[in-house]
């Protein structure tokens, strides 16, 4: 079978995606696959396998960007994905860009149109579980809760000051652009001045911005969804980020993970777990997901579960727990790869 791996992107998590990238070839068997590159630059840019595959054994990928783009056709608007044809006979892709234009449903409706296969959701689910606010909206339909929230836009933003908002959701606010992964823009704040500034920040993302209540001292659990019609869930896996760090951040994630402790999987009371398991597949169900999605949750400390957000293409990455807790419950990462790529067949 001929996959074609598409990693990177011109989203926040390009270097994230990368690292998902090799552990997702390495773990694929390759007497069953051969397997074609396609590195989305920063720019936006597809590279092809020759490129694509320098930049994956090392070389600075800023250089072979700029070699390569320099023998494209700019005037021709397909120019940026023009690469992607290199390869004619591609049975099944598997796009793992996180973020924008990765996980939103874009590549999703870019596979469609070239009538193929692909690894994970649709355009509709992409779309829907990227997006904070219509996931939060869906999930209330579905009777799963999630944590209270406003929604600004950049012409409503002015009317809600700090002491509005923490009058209506709580003295501790979080502040999210809407659409992002990897917490990146995300601010946990308690003063109006740091508001003002997390807002700021949040609106050079996202023309949406979520004003979240926080779940005093939370315990972050996360489960894996696997699976199309008949999705199964992983053991359930918790995320201890230290007293003196706001939250699971991108840094405590990416740049330095050394601080963070994970449970895979954690011991917790059979009562909770069952309840998690339903609210992630009901979540899932609830989304129109097909293949894979890891659920987050937050706890509180009385034992109340809410789904945080959704991903529809989980980190791979080596501290990332949707391939381990799917190997803690029995399901290898190798099996794991060739289970999502059998599942874009179907
Ligand atoms: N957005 C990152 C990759 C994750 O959720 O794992
Ligand atoms: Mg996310």
């Amino acid at each position: 079978l001929h996959v074609g791996l598409i990693f990177g992107g011109n989203s926040s998590e390009h270097d994230v995606s990368k690292r998902s990238a090799h552990n997702i070839y390495d773990a694929m068997d390759k007497s069953k696959y051969d397997v074609s590159l396609f590195l989305v630059t920063k720019g936006g840019y597809f590279l092809g396998h020759d490129a694509s595959s320098r930049v994956f054994d090392g070389e600075p990928e800023d250089e072979v960007a700029k070699q390569e783009l320099s023998k494209l056709d700019k005037r021709n608007p397909l120019a940026p994905i023009l690469n992607l044809g290199e390869v004619s006979d591609i049975d099944v892709f598997f796009p793992i860009i996180h973020g924008n234009l990765g996980e939103d449903g874009t590549i999703q409706g870019l596979l469609r149109l070239l009538q193929k296969p692909y690894v994970g959701s649709g355009v509709l689910g992409s779309a829907m579980s990227f997006d904070k606010d219509i996931t939060k909206k869906i999930l209330k339909i579905a009777g799963v809760p999630t944590t209270r929230y406003k929604l600004l836009t950049p012409l409503t933003a002015e009317r809600y000051t700090y002491e509005r908002l923490s009058k209506e959701l709580g003295s501790i606010l979080f502040v999210k652009p809407a659409n992002q992964g990897s917490s990146v823009g995300i601010h946990k704040v308690e003063s109006q001045e740091a508001y003002s500034e997390a807002i700021r920040d949040a609106f050079r993302y996202d023309s949406k911005v979520l004003v979240e209540e926080a779940i005093e001292g939370p315990e972050e659990l996360e489960i894996s969804i696997l699976g199309n019609h008949h999705p199964i869930a992983s053991k359930v896996g918790a995320i201890k980020v230290p007293a003196s760090d706001a939250f699971y951040t991108y840094d405590n994630k990416f740049v330095d993970a050394s601080k963070v402790e994970f449970d895979v999987p954690v011991s917790i009371p059979v009562a909770l777990a069952q309840q998690l398991t339903k609210m992630g597949l009901d979540s899932y169900r609830a989304l129109g997901l097909k293949g894979m999605a890891r659920i987050d949750f937050l706890v509180s400390q009385d034992g109340k579960p809410y789904v945080s957000e959704v991903n529809t293409l989980p980190g791979f990455t080596n501290i990332s727990l949707y391939p381990q807790l799917f190997a803690a419950s029995g399901i290898s990462y190798s099996e794991l790869i060739d289970r999502l790529i059998q599942l874009a067949n179907e």
